[in-house]
Formats: C-alpha cells, structure tokens, sequence
C-alpha cells in the first residue's frame, strides 16, 4: 500500500520527476524504473498531451495483419494487441476467404447520436410534438457550433424525442448528427450542450445530460464473407462453424466469449488507429442486446452450393481526424499502412477485421480446440517471464509446448537446463 495517494502537484512537474515521486512513494526498484524508462521512451512529448500525469507510455505490440481483401481491395491491417495469436487467427482466416472474394461490407453512415435528457415537464407528449415543429431552428443552432463539420458535408440530420416508461415520464431529445470523419464525440457532446438553455427556455423543463450515446445504431457496418468447403477443412469443419454460430446466437453465456472474440480483432484495429476502444465495445455490447437478449454479432450459414457465408453487422463509431488519431504517430502510420483516408474505409475493414477474426476462432473451437495454437504463442511470453532472453525464447517456448505444461516454473526449470548445457 502506498503510504499516502496524495501527490500533489504531480500534474505540474515534468514526466521524469513525475515517475521518480511515484518510484519513491511506492518504493520502486530502480532496475524496474530503468526499463519502463526506456521503453517509454518511443511516443515521447505526445504522450505528456494525451492524458494527464502522464509518467511513461505502456507498449502493446503492433502486428500486421496479411491476406485481407475488403471490397475487392488488398489491405495491410495493422492490429495492436497484447493477446498471443490474435494476429495470427486473422492471417489464416483471410487467406481461407482469399480465393472466394475476401470480406465485402457495406456502411449505414456516419451518423452519431447525442442525447439531452429533459426533467420536470408537465405535458411530455405536447412537448414532444411542439419540438419537432422547431427542427429547422434546432438544427441551425447545432450546426452553427461547427462549421467546418458542415462545410465537411455534416450536420445535424435529423431529431427524435423519445418518452420514456419511468415515473414520472422522462423525456429524451435525440440529435441526429453526421459527423463524416470524426468518430463525433467532441462535436456531438458540444451540440448538446449548446443547445439545452434553448431546450429548457421552449420546454420549461430542466436539461441535465447532455452527451453522446455510445450505442451508435445508425452507424453500422455490414461485412460478409464466403468460405469454400474445402477450403476450410471440409464439410464437417463448416458445420462444425454453423453449430458453434446457432449456439452464440442462442446463448448469452456463449455470445459473451463469442463477441469477446469479434472484439479481439476489432479493438486492435481500433486502438492501433488511436480510436477510442471503450466506445466501440460499449456500442456492440449494447447492439448485441438489442432484442432485449444478448446474442452474437455474426451469423454462419450454408450456402445453396455448399460453402459456409458469415455475416457481422455491429455499430463502429471511429474517426479519422480528431482525439488522437492525428497527433500519435503510431495511428497515423496505422492509416497510412491501410492506405485509409475515410473513417467509413475504416469502420469497413475493422468490422472486416472481426468477421475473419470469428471465423478463426470457431473454426480453432469446433475442430482441435484452441489451446494449441494459443499455447506456442503464449509459451513465449511464459519462456520470457521465466527470464529466457534472445535465442533462449524460441527454445524455451518449445519445450514448454512439446511437454504440454507452458508454466512459468516449468518454464525456469528449462532455462537452467539449458543455461547449464556444455555450449556447443
Ligand atoms: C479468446 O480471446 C477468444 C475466444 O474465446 C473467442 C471465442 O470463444 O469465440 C477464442
């Protein structure tokens, strides 16, 4: 425990002076303060900008996914996670659509939706109706918030308002905003918050939230792939994908890990562009439940000739421009890497990203399992805590794999081993 949280002023002192007060209080090794050091180093000054208190970066790796083909488009996507054979799962699974086409998607828009909840009306339905009559004011005022989003070709597109089933009735105005290449939050959020005084001078009633709702259900990607019999193994693997879909769709404790797995490839494509991770979960989660039952964002069908057809659908609110996208050079190179230069291309490949990623897993699931494949990945991050350094990994790792037991002490007992053979 540290003796006190209270450090004042650390926003004010630089990122090294920073890191040695936090070193000092909680009694850090200097060794272990050394090496985060300098493997925070890479993102420099950006990352004093991105957050506060900043005192180093934490590095995840950056893996490039290959054999993605997204609308007739080859496509190199870069995926950042820290999760073994993430990458490696959607290698595989696109090259086993390659030859069938690759992902096609299509996209619902780049419409973002901000809520103001508005309290204390006496006549919900009367204000309901006495507000659409004011969308042409409502929407001059919210674009007048950015023009250069409307010069861009967006704006506010429309407004809903919505009563809800609470006691008292709780009244909900919805701005309906296309934010083109932003993922919108910043723009959406200040519309809002302008526009409540109007609200609560029309309505009578009080504005308290006023931001953004991450279930962006009206900026959808669809994306589909097909997959030869043969290419995937033949026809029990495919039903084998079929059976294990039906079961996610129909199971929530199973739709869970199934959407965990569609998100595994989704965030890392995320997060390697400097989107914001959290947002697009939350949206897929929530649009997952949709019915009112959690269920999968994928289905897996048999086509009239034989072949297995996979489709996602899921909201992917992510932008281009904005938040850090632009200011962390890893993100910028990420687009660069995709040659992307619209948020919609990337809500395409990363939704792409998800389907082949799904794909992977339940193939890996309905057939040997996954732990083997995941197992040599992870038995080198086992071999590198049990402290194998350079060639001693790989060799490690392997023997940890070929005895079945990837375990750290396994692990330091085979480092000893090896440190104590006579060198060639
Ligand atoms: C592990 O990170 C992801 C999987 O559990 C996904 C799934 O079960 O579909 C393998």
């Amino acid at each position: 425990m540290v003796p006190s949280s209270r450090l004042s002023g650390l926003h004010e002192t630089s990122r090294e002076e920073r890191l040695a007060r936090v070193a000092e209080a909680t009694g850090l090794d200097a060794s272990m303060v050394a090496a985060f050091a300098a493997a925070s180093a890479p993102l420099g000054e950006t990352a004093d900008h991105l957050v506060e208190n900043v005192i180093g970066t934490i590095n995840v790796p950056l893996g490039i996914a290959t054999n993605m083909t997204v609308d007739g488009e080859d496509v190199l996507v870069p995926m950042a996670t820290e999760e073994s054979s993430v990458v490696a799962a959607v290698c595989n699974g696109a090259r086993q659509c390659r030859g069938a086409g690759g992902i096609t998607t299509s996209t619902t828009g780049s419409l973002m939706i901000a809520q103001l909840q508005v309290l204390g009306l006496a006549d919900p339905f009367a204000t309901r109706a006495a507000l659409f009559e004011r969308k042409t004011e409502i929407a001059a005022l919210c674009d007048a918030v950015d023009p250069m989003l409307v010069k861009l070709g967006g704006g506010l597109r429309d407004i809903e308002v919505r009563i809800l089933d609470t006691d008292p009735p709780m009244t909900i105005v919805h701005l309906i905003v296309d934010t083109r290449d932003a993922m919108g939050a910043n723009a959406v959020n200040t519309m809002a918050e302008t526009l409540a005084p109007d609200i609560e001078r029309w309505t009578g009633g009080r504005v308290s939230l006023r931001i953004l709702s991450n279930l962006a259900d009206r900026r959808l990607v669809r994306a589909r792939g097909l997959w030869p019999a043969e290419a995937i193994g033949g026809e029990a693997v495919r039903d084998g994908i079929i059976a294990a879909g039906i079961f996610a769709a129909a199971d929530p404790y199973r739709a869970a890990t199934h959407n965990k797995g569609i998100m595994n490839g989704v965030s890392a494509v995320v997060l390697a562009t400097g989107n914001d991770t959290r947002a697009v979960e939350a949206g897929a989660h929530a649009y997952a439940a949709r019915s009112g039952r959690y269920s999968a964002l994928t289905r897996w069908e048999k086509t009239a000739d034989g072949a297995l057809a996979g489709t996602l659908e899921m909201p992917l609110a992510v932008g281009i421009v904005g938040g850090a996208t632009r200011v962390h050079p890893t993100a910028r190179m990420a687009l660069d890497i995709m040659g992307i230069t619209t948020a919609d291309r990337l809500a395409r490949v990363a939704g792409a990203v998800g389907l082949v990623q799904n794909f992977s897993a339940l193939k890996a699931l309905a057939t040997e399992g996954i732990q083997r494949g995941h197992m040599s990945l992870h038995a080198k991050n086992v071999a590198i805590a049990a402290g194998a350094q350079g060639p001693e990994i790989v060799a490690v790792a392997r023997e940890l794999v070929a005895r079945k037991a990837v375990r750290v002490e396994v692990a330091e007992e085979v480092l000893a081993t090896l440190r104590a053979a006579p060198k060639p």
